[in-house]
């Protein structure tokens, strides 16, 4: 069982898609053990997407990020790290195929709509950056092993 850090970014909140993004990720049997709309800060965006600090497109990256609010959940199951991100679908929404968040929803690299974490290693790092311990919920949901998780 694994958990992983989403953001519905601005886009996808002003675009009025968050429930449909939601729905997908309950449709497909995941579960949100934490979720709260916010806004980010600089300083939080920053910190959160550190690795691509010297990227040419950093700028623009953090201005789109602390545009608006956004949606930041903690998503559970089974892979679900690698899950989520097959369901968003390449981060060019040119590239990423039909049937994907990307992929249905977009047409803009910097306006992708979702982030999904992209290993472990990120996961652990970035769900403390989003969430303090006790607003993550332990809980069952009793059809749960329906779907294999
Ligand atoms: P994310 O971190 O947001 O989930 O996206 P990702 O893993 O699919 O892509 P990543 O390489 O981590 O890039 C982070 C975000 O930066 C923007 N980006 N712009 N102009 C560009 O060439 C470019 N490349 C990346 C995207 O918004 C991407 O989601
Ligand atoms: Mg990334």
């Amino acid at each position: 069982m694994e958990r992983t850090l989403v953001l519905l970014k601005p886009d996808a909140v002003q675009r009025r898609l968050m429930g449909r993004i939601i729905s997908r990720i309950e449709e497909k049997g995941l579960k949100v053990v934490a979720m709260k709309m916010m806004r980010i800060t600089r300083e939080l965006a920053e910190r959160h997407y550190a690795e691509h600090r010297e990227k040419p497109f950093f700028g623009t990256l953090v201005e789109f990020i602390t545009s608006g609010p956004i949606v930041a959940l903690v998503v559970e199951g089974p892979r679900a790290i690698e899950v989520m991100r097959t369901m968003m679908g390449k981060t060019n929404p040119l590239e990423a195929a039909p049937g994907t968040i990307r992929g249905d929803y977009g047409l803009s690299i910097t306006m992708n709509l979702i982030h999904g974490s992209d290993s472990q290693k990120t996961a652990a790092r970035e769900i403390p950056i989003f969430f303090a311990p006790e607003e993550i919920l332990d809980y069952d949901i009793t059809d749960q092993r329906w779907f294999g998780g």
